[in-house]
């Protein structure tokens, strides 16, 4: 079966590409603001994510980090600002050229009736308002892109079982492998990993960063737990009040990162940072 992101001119024994530290830039958000009733839910947000790279987005509640990857993700207008993916303004983009963009939710978002592979094959139709447009014509290669995805997460062997029999972590790895089927520059994933428990969050964070990795898919994730941000992101942005006021190497976000975070009182050791 062919992988799903091959790359030209790369050595890959295993049909991915190699990873890489760095590449283009992905997705590039310059002075972003979204208010909602003259409130700013996120203000003035800049902020670049290349291909191979894994960037946590932390904050607290409310701090604006699902407004800003709705705005990214093509769901909500902002007020000011530009977002560009590969270069290319969203605002721009239309139809099938969307599909470069795929977007990861905390509660999965699959269609309980439909098997793990139609779930996927809804990637192909992009993520908007998807199985509205299900006809079940989908071609051989979109079939065969679909096990491929299904395989890259583990997942082959349920492919013809319904969404609603598969557990939590499987249901986010469909979700994953339905992202992927769109091949997009940017996965966007908004705490992909509150509703699951911290073995199956481990295991879920590894893929996504093995997928950035390897395939060259930049991602952002935002995330609830400082220390699965410091574990697997490459870089960690932090949030607050709807402005960026860290924006350091995983490996640099250290104390006095997490206190201008959090605030001085919280505990730095702990690993939850507060839930919506
Ligand atoms: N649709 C909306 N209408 C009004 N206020 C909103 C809406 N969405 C978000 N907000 C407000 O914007 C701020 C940021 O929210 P949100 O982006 O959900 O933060 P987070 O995801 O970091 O918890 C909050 O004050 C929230 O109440
Ligand atoms: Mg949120």
């Amino acid at each position: 079966m062919t992988a799903p992101f091959p790359t030209p001119g790369v050595d890959a024994p295993n049909g991915f590409a190699r990873p890489v530290l760095s590449g283009p830039p992905r997705l590039d958000v310059r002075g972003l603001s979204k208010a909602f009733g003259g409130v700013p839910a996120i203000d003035n947000v800049s902020l670049t994510v290349r291909g191979h790279e894994f960037v946590a987005v932390l904050g607290p509640s409310g701090a604006g980090k699902t407004t800003l990857f709705r705005c990214v993700a093509g769901l909500l207008a902002p007020d000011a600002g530009d977002i560009r993916i590969g270069g290319r303004d969203i605002s721009e983009m239309r139809g099938a050229e969307r599909r470069r963009i795929a977007v990861v939710f905390q509660q999965f978002n699959l269609v309980n009736r439909l098997t793990a592979m139609e779930n996927v094959l809804a990637g192909r139709l992009g993520y908007v308002a998807a199985w509205r447009g299900w006809t079940r014509r989908f071609t051989r290669a979109d079939r065969l892109l679909a096990l491929s995805c299904l395989d890259r997460v583990g997942l082959l062997a349920q492919a013809m079982q319904r969404a609603d029999t598969l557990s939590g972590g499987q249901q986010q790895r469909v979700a994953i492998a339905r992202a992927l089927a769109q091949r997009p520059d940017l996965i966007v994933a908004d705490e992909p990993v509150a509703s699951l428990d911290p073995q199956t969050s481990v295991s879920v964070l590894e893929l996504l960063r093995g997928i950035a990795h390897t395939e060259g898919v930049g991602i952002v994730c935002s995330l609830h737990q400082v220390h699965f941000a410091r574990a697997y992101a490459d870089r960690i942005v932090g949030l607050m009040g709807g402005k960026v006021v860290v924006d350091a190497p995983a490996a640099a976000f250290d104390e006095a990162a997490f206190a201008n975070l959090y605030g001085p009182q919280a505990d730095a050791g702990s690993s939850e940072g507060r839930r919506d």
